[in-house]
């Protein structure tokens, strides 16, 4: 990607603090003068992080407000690189804004396929493009299906309230690959299995940024489920090494499983090892008990087992993901401790 031009859509949220970050430390420390210039499309819907507005002044940085669903800016300019990662993802948020998620994952990338479109009949071909897809399309997999490899092709309610956000992600694999197929373009698709680290949102309303808002809150840490659904927690480090190689060395038109494939563990197991590493970090006393969300959607169509086969990544790209939930969570919680203000941002 030496040399460059990389288009990040999304590029504030979550995993855009590491997309961003780790291209421009890349840029600070290995570019040997041809940096890659990195350019950032939100809405900030949310707001913008101060983390993000503290690079504004960089060279090598261009930020700009755009919301996705919108036609893209006249004045785009060429892009040899692009990563779709807009789009609204939490539960909370989409069951609540289910058109505008919808309008990101389908609209928002249409309109970047097409720009692809036009740069190869104008002579500029794109070099990488990868779209931000989701384990969600496995829906609730069945039993033989878990570990789940990239062939299982998902167990999903059409209607159910979380539909907007995994029938939508459906879709836009599918126009992923009709574009890399009938238009050759070098389209590859990520499918995040729960990513998290430092950076994502303490208000953000997944499971341990929930934990951690009660862990400094000083309250006990309040599970919305009976602590039985299980997942494979992958680490921000690991999955943005993912997605980077997925971009640059996925195969047109295919998807690969992005996450850790151990341990796999509960909720209730998850919530047990915050409550350690807060005993270390800061003497928590509070203990796990058992709640109820008073979002009435909450736990419908949530899937009882998420874990990935990612042979494909190992094979395919080298990718090797090695943080493992105890210290993940560790490393996370420190960084609420810090963060507590500009996690809530
Ligand atoms: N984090 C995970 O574990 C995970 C898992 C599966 C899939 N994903 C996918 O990865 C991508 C990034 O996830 P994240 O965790 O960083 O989410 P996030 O909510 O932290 O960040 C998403 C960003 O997209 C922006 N955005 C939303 N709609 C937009 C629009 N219409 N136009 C412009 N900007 C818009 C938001 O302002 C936000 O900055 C999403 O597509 C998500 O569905 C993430």
């Amino acid at each position: 990607m030496s040399g460059g031009n990389l288009l990040v859509t999304g590029g504030a949220g979550f995993l855009g603090y590491y997309l961003v970050q780790a291209v421009l430390h890349w840029n600070d420390t290995r570019a040997a003068g041809a940096k890659i210039n990195l350019t950032v499309y939100d809405n900030y819907a949310r707001g913008i992080a101060d983390w993000l507005e503290a690079l504004r002044s960089r060279p090598d940085l261009t930020l700009r407000r755009h919301d996705m669903i919108e036609p893209l800016p006249k004045d785009i300019g060429h892009f040899d690189y692009i990563i779709h990662a807009a789009g609204i993802a939490s539960p909370i948020y989409y069951r609540a804004q289910p058109l505008k998620c919808i309008d990101a994952n389908i609209n928002g990338l249409r309109n970047l396929l097409d720009y692809a479109v036009a740069e190869r009949n104008a002579g500029q071909p794109l070099r990488g493009f990868l779209f931000y897809s989701s384990s969600e399309i496995y829906g609730d997999p069945s039993a033989d299906a878990i570990p789940t490899p990239e062939t299982y092709r998902g167990n999903v309610s059409c209607t159910g309230p979380r539909a907007c956000y995994d029938e939508s992600k459906r879709f836009g694999e599918t126009l992923s690959v009709v574009y890399a197929k009938h238009e050759g373009l070098p389209v590859r698709i990520a499918r995040p299995f729960n990513n998290y680290g430092p950076g994502l949102k303490i208000t953000d309303g997944r499971v341990i940024p929930d934990f951690a808002s009660d862990v400094f809150a000083g309250r006990d840490i309040v599970m919305l489920s009976d602590g039985s659904p299980k997942r494979t927690f992958c680490y921000a480090t690991d999955a943005v090494t993912g997605y980077f190689k997925v971009l640059v060395r996925g195969r047109d038109g295919e998807a690969y499983n992005i996450g850790i494939d151990r341990p796999e563990i509960s909720v209730a197991e998850l919530a047990r090892l915050t409550v350690k590493a807060a005993q270390d970090i800061c003497g928590y006393r509070g203990k796990v008990v058992l709640g109820e969300s008073k979002e009435a959607d909450y736990l419908i169509d949530n899937p009882n087992r998420r874990c990935p086969v990612i042979d494909k990544a190992r094979a395919d790209l080298g990718f090797d993901p090695k943080v493992s939930v105890e210290d993940g969570i560790y490393r996370s919680l420190i960084w609420y401790s810090h963060n507590q203000t500009a996690a809530a941002a």
